[in-house]
């Protein structure tokens, strides 16, 4: 029988909470597990900065990314490291390089889901380059704002093609508005995007592999209460379409970790932001749910690490654009295509395997969530977002809602795995 240790990296920035949860309970949980002729345990670090020779190897078997979509470096590391050393890292480098939400926008109206109407404009003002203006002047069609805006119909939403953090988001209610933000927008390239206005439901769904969390969302409320805390607000039909639409989403883009917020209208579900390479993972906005986000990371990148699973380096969207062009109705499709995505993401393989060796997990869990670790924790994010005289209220606030998450559900563990 063959010893190893799969070691799993954290390539980190400004995390502060949950590295410290993460790592906290993969202590406690002291793995020892035999798969296949192997014995393995596990390990992490988190993953350092510095020159590195392409030849030289990588001691990890997962890197858990945080830093690829702005930081060029460790995408580049990442990318040698999957090419080079057989790397799994989530969420895929390449991909979230290349599928800008603007493509995620097109790719899922290819596969026939409800995305708003949504155009792309020019931007308003240029850096200067060499063939700018004999390209501008030769192909750039003159276009009337007040055209595409009576086209699409009133309100819509303006917010850059690459999307994130609500930066240069506005909702644009008349052509003077319409006029207004283009002009502001300056070098951004923008979508223009049709408001599912007004909407019956706001939903978050946060993946990790084959794990799905609905979270109700309240978007016009302060950052600390926008995730709400219920549970069972959705009929099992829309949960279970709203895990489909999840799950197509995250395996046609090879996301492992991804967040898609969804807007039910008149009993359909808009996808409206569904590209979030470094979905929010900070207890001061998840609370209540973060216990179910340290607990899914978890078990995801455990499984990938002690299996050895071979990372989806390309996209293979072809089986999915098969079922989209054939002639099943829009429901048999998804459900299609989300069989597709449990394939790639081994639902069941995982699940048995969880059961197997991680059934310690629930209430190493329950005590961990209790604990001053965590108490601290809280404390550290809290004291690098709020002013000062903040802190103990709001280190009080998260505390207690975690605290609630013990009583209603840490306590019975997660149905899915026992
Ligand atoms: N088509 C739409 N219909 C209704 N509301 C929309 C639409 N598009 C955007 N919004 C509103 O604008 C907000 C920001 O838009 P969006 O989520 O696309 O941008 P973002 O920069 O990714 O934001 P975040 O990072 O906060 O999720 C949404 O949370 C929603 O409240
Ligand atoms: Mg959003």
């Amino acid at each position: 029988m063959a010893k190893r240790t799969a070691q799993i990296g954290l390539s980190l920035g400004a995390d502060i909470c949950w590295p410290i949860c993460y790592e906290g309970l993969l202590e406690v949980l002291d793995l020892n597990i035999r798969h296949g002729s192997d014995q393995v345990k596990v390990s992490c670090e988190r993953v350092t900065i510095e020159p590195f020779n392409l030849a030289q190897p990588v001691k990890y078997d997962v890197v858990i990314d945080r830093l690829t979509h702005w930081y060029s470096v460790s995408r580049e590391w990442i990318k040698k490291a999957v090419v080079l050393n057989d790397l799994y890292v989530y969420n895929n480098p390449w991909s979230l390089q290349s599928n800008e939400k603007h493509t995620s926008y097109a790719a899922m109206l290819r596969l026939g889901l409800a995305v708003p109407e949504t155009w792309m404009l020019p931007p308003k003002a240029y850096e200067n380059q060499d063939d700018l203006e004999v390209t501008l002047q030769k192909y750039a069609k003159m276009f009337s704002l007040n055209e595409i805006g009576e086209k699409i119909g009133y309100p819509f939403f303006m917010k850059p093609f690459h999307g994130g953090g609500w930066k240069g988001v506005t909702k644009i209610d008349d052509a003077q508005d319409l006029h207004q933000a283009y002009d502001a927008s300056g070098t951004e390239i923008m979508n223009l995007q049709k408001a599912v206005l007004p909407h019956e439901r706001f939903v978050r769904c946060v993946g990790l592999g084959p794990q799905f969390r609905i979270v109700n969302y309240d978007p016009g409320a302060p950052l600390h209460d926008r995730y709400r805390m219920e549970q069972g607000f959705l009929s099992a039909e829309h949960e279970e379409e709203l895990i489909d639409i999840g799950l197509t989403i995250n395996s046609f883009f090879g996301w492992d970790f991804n967040s898609a917020e969804s807007l039910l209208q008149n009993g359909t579900w808009h996808p409206i932001d569904f590209a979030n390479a470094c979905p929010d993972s900070q207890v001061t906005s998840l609370h209540y749910h973060f216990p179910w986000l340290i607990k899914a990371n978890l078990r995801w990148s455990i499984y990938c690490a002690v299996t050895d699973r071979t990372m989806h380096k390309n996209m293979e969207w072809d089986p999915f654009i098969k079922i989209a062009d054939s002639d099943r109705t829009q429901a048999e499709k998804l459900k299609a295509y989300a069989a597709i995505a449990n394939k790639r993401f081994e639902t069941e393989k995982f699940r048995t395997f969880c059961r197997k060796n991680l059934s310690h997990l629930d209430e190493l869990a329950y005590d961990f969530f209790g604990s001053d670790v965590m108490r601290d924790a809280i404390h550290q994010k809290v004291a690098s977002l709020f002013p000062k005289h903040e802190h103990e209220e709001f280190t009080e606030l998260f505390w207690n809602r975690i605290q609630d998450w013990r009583a209603k559900e840490g306590i019975h563990g997660d149905k899915d795995f026992q």
